[in-house]
């Protein structure tokens, strides 16, 4: 199916709903991508800085509990902090499986997964990289590499946009694709201050109001529309504390109407009224392993940084 036909389900699925949703897939073309990347680094964004230390603590030990052939890498963006795993991967050995090591790098954006896996090419020459483009719904079935010896890794708390039931619906997925012995490193935030929170998702320099606001864009050149302006559109992060998630929203600054021919509707939002664009649950430590136990993981290990900022978990099937 074509972009446009994708999103148009999307959009019929979530912008009628109150309120109106959309999907976060949607945030990454390859603009959006760079800007999350530019988050990664924003002094206010601990997560990514935070799941680096816990690799750099944590990799040999993660590695030396899965001794993996392959290694698959979901939502794998530009894969910079998946170089700390790499390393103590490749460090390790051929132990056995001599030139059998693969990287298999998994994301929706198809320049900054390729140009990723140009660069893990030269810098890890005993390795082969072979990327995929796809998201999460449309995992290669069945996934690549040897039973037994794989390893997913789904990083930088990227588990968090899920809701409730999405999460579920994607371990019994991940885990249908994955054989006994194959392993699963989930990284994901923990809860916090919330003032904390917020400002990780409404930093002072507007990269992430840049990276909301780019959505309005990827609308208006994927489908067609009429009455659809950035402008009318402010960005908002707020902690929704009973549901433990911050979610982003794009506020309509005064009353907007926008046309979707295709879909042969116009939907109307009054001053306030919002889009929920992103939703990113935060966790308590150890609080995935029940979800992941009804999929059929076994918690393994869980590491934390040393402010208790975020987690990974290692699971096993
Ligand atoms: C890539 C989904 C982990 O939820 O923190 C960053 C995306 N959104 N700033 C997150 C994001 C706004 C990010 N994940």
């Amino acid at each position: 199916m074509s972009e446009q036909h994708v999103l148009e389900e999307d959009l019929r699925k979530g912008l009628w709903e109150e309120p109106a949703t959309l999907p976060p897939r949607w945030f990454y073309d390859e603009r959006g991508s760079r800007l999350f990347d530019e988050i990664t680094r924003l002094p206010e964004y601990y997560q990514t800085r935070a799941e680096a230390a816990i690799l750099g603590e944590c990799a040999a030990e993660l590695i030396a509990a899965c001794r993996p052939v392959t290694v698959l890498e979901l939502g794998s963006g530009t894969s910079t902090k998946t170089r700390i795993l790499l390393d103590a991967w490749l460090a390790g050995g051929a132990a056995g499986d001599a030139g059998g090591r693969e990287f298999i790098p998994i994301d929706v954006s198809a320049e900054i997964t390729e140009e990723a896996a140009g660069q893990l090419t030269q810098a890890y020459p005993g390795l082969r990289v072979n990327p995929v483009i796809a998201d999460f719904h449309h995992l290669p079935d069945p996934l690549p590499g040897v039973a037994g010896r794989r390893l997913l890794l789904f990083l930088g708390g990227t588990i968090g946009n899920f809701t409730e039931e999405e999460r579920a619906r994607f371990l019994s997925k991940v885990r249908a694709r994955l054989a006994p012995g194959d392993h699963l490193i989930i990284g994901h935030d923990l809860v916090k201050d919330p003032a904390r929170l917020e400002t990780a998702y409404d930093d002072a320099a507007g990269v992430t109001a840049e990276f909301n606001l780019n959505v309005l864009d990827v609308i208006a050149r994927t489908v067609p529309t009429a009455g659809l302006d950035r402008g009318d559109f402010r960005h908002e992060a707020r902690w929704n504390d009973r549901q433990r998630r911050i979610e982003m929203h794009l506020v309509a600054e005064k009353p907007v109407d926008i046309a979707f021919p295709s879909l042969g509707r116009r939907r109307r939002f009054t001053e306030g009224e919002s889009i929920l664009t992103e939703i990113s649950r935060k966790f308590a430590p150890g609080e995935l392993a029940g979800d992941a136990a009804r999929a059929g993981f076994t918690r393994e290990r869980t590491c934390t940084d040393s402010r208790g900022d975020f987690a990974l978990d290692l699971y096993r099937v």
